[in-house]
């Protein structure tokens, strides 16, 4: 027997004035169209801003639905317009933020497990790292240097 030991990283950011400049823009974004979460159901709307290589600057919120699984989370909703509408564009950068109607939401909020399946089909097909920053209501921000941090031993299109 022997044990393998797998480690992920990120950097942390205490405020969203201590990020660049671009990803303090894209992260305003993020928090303007999280209002636009349709999320009846949990009160608690995630807000995604995705810069692609070609400039566009691509939108997504959590839309709910009263039978539940088919609801999608905010990332998805966001990556899949990309794919959908620029299918030849880069993802460069991913800012989310998450907020809730009923408390404030002060540490960072990941992209759910099948959200992270999903952009890691992007990033392998594209062979470039996407950048993940992501943040609650207030507080601080994290940011992973590729979904591969996120989702470390992913299951991917090499073991089919
Ligand atoms: N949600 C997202 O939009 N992204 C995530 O990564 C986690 C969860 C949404 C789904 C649902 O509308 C609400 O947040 C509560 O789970």
């Amino acid at each position: 027997m022997k044990e393998i030991t797998i480690t992920t990283q990120f950097k942390v950011f205490d405020s969203v004035l201590d990020l660049p400049n671009d990803i303090q823009e894209l992260m305003t974004q993020a928090v303007e169209v999280r209002k636009n979460a349709y999320a009846p159901y949990s009160k608690f709307r995630v807000g995604v801003a995705i810069l692609l290589d070609n400039g566009k600057i691509v939108l997504g919120s959590n839309q709910e639905n009263a039978a539940y699984p088919s609801g999608l989370c905010a990332e998805r909703v966001a990556i899949f317009y990309a794919g959908a509408v620029y299918p030849e564009a880069k993802i460069l950068k991913m800012a989310i933020t998450a907020a809730s109607d009923s408390n404030q939401t002060t540490a960072p909020i990941p992209p759910c497990g099948s959200c992270r399946q999903s952009i890691a089909e992007y990033e392998i097909k594209q062979e470039i790292p996407i950048e993940i920053y992501f943040m609650g209501e207030i507080g601080a921000i994290y940011k992973s240097e590729s979904l591969k941090n996120l989702l470390p031993f992913m299951f991917d299109k090499k073991f089919l």
